[in-house]
């Protein structure tokens, strides 16, 4: 972990400051401290005891004990190229690409990041977007006649947090759009280890609140029953805005995602034992998803916003929800 991280263990801060960026120390609120969180720290120093079968301890769980700095450099080609594009029948750059881009802003966190592909792409399309935007309007100014000249607003940083339970991943994620950004002053990254399923979110983030929070590729990885898994729609509505927006995808069981939308099974061949692998020992069990349904992670959804859409691409379920609702307010959908 490079020294400017800010990284939240198991609900203890280890601040470490980072770039133009300090968060407050008392980072807990009186109900965090009270609460018996679900998740151990990779390093055991605040080892707390599972509530359920849930637990995600980064030792335990292995769908994030995969992603090391030895596979990694492997994740884009095989899991965003070769897996979305032939096993899941989602493709990264005609499908999941545009949806993240659709509901990505400057005021962002990401929630499972591996290698941080997703949101380093999109930065840097909004990035590029403004730069033109102050290009067109200097032209403007010089083609005008007037002497006064035209203000541009220096464009304000990109705030960019990244949440995940893998140390490795986070700073895999965090490198790579550093290094993808041609202007790194532009953004400031934060980085919070805390499991997605454990509630509630660290008291920093819920201070915070965000524009969007995105979930690409997490909710299969977790090995919960499904019902547990909408924990983290909870997590996602007490870190947004108010009128914020939600984005992901999850792969679906190849039986649910035919049911669901995505044709007979021969249109997705391969899935079924990719499926069997990623879900068994042998495949080291970086999938926890045989007992996902459409229907639990929708009404997990409604329950936490107030406009939900799902659709079925392929194997994969990509779902948005909108207006997150406040605890108190919620109802099971
Ligand atoms: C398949 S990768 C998805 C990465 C990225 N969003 C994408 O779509 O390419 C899953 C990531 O989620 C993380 N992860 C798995 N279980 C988690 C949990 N319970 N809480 C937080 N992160 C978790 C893993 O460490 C890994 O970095």
């Amino acid at each position: 972990m490079s020294d400017s991280d800010l990284i939240l263990r198991g609900g203890r801060l280890d601040s470490r400051k980072f770039p133009g960026r300090r968060l407050p120390p008392d980072d807990q609120l009186p109900e965090q401290r009270n609460s018996s969180p679900t998740n151990k720290d990779l390093n055991n120093d605040t080892a707390a005891t599972p509530s359920s079968s849930s637990t995600s301890a980064n030792e335990e769980n292995t769908g994030t004990a995969w992603y090391t700095p030895l596979t990694l450099p492997f994740y884009d080609y095989h899991v965003l190229g070769f897996n979305m594009s032939f096993v899941w029948r989602c493709p990264t750059s005609s499908v999941l690409l545009p949806f993240f881009r659709q509901n990505f802003t400057l005021n962002h966190l990401d929630v499972g990041v591996a290698t941080g592909y997703f949101p380093s792409a999109a930065l840097l399309q909004l990035q590029q977007q403004q730069q033109q935007q102050q290009q067109q309007q200097k032209e403007n100014h010089q083609g005008s006649s007037s002497p006064i000249p035209t203000t541009t607003t220096a464009a304000a940083p990109a705030a960019l947090t990244l949440m995940d339970l893998n140390p490795h991943s986070l700073e895999a994620a965090r490198s790579r759009i550093l290094r993808d950004n041609s202007n790194p002053g532009s953004v400031e990254i934060e980085t919070v280890q805390h499991d997605a399923l454990s509630l509630p979110a660290p008291g920093v983030l819920r201070r915070r609140r965000f524009a969007s929070v995105s979930m690409f590729n997490l909710l299969h990885c977790i090995p919960a029953p499904c019902e547990e898994k909408t924990r983290a729609f909870e997590l996602a509505a007490q870190c947004l805005l108010d009128g914020g927006v939600l984005a992901g995808c999850t792969v679906l069981p190849v039986e649910e995602a035919v049911g669901a939308g995505a044709g007979g099974w021969w249109r997705v061949p391969l899935a079924g034992l990719h499926l069997r692998v990623y879900n068994s020992e042998g495949g080291r069990r970086v999938f926890g998803n045989l007992g996902d349904t459409r229907e639990v992670l929708e009404r997990g959804l409604r329950r936490w916003f107030d406009e939900v859409e799902v659709k079925v691409v392929g194997c994969m379920l990509l779902f948005r929800g909108k207006g997150p609702k406040r605890a108190g307010t919620e109802e099971d959908g």
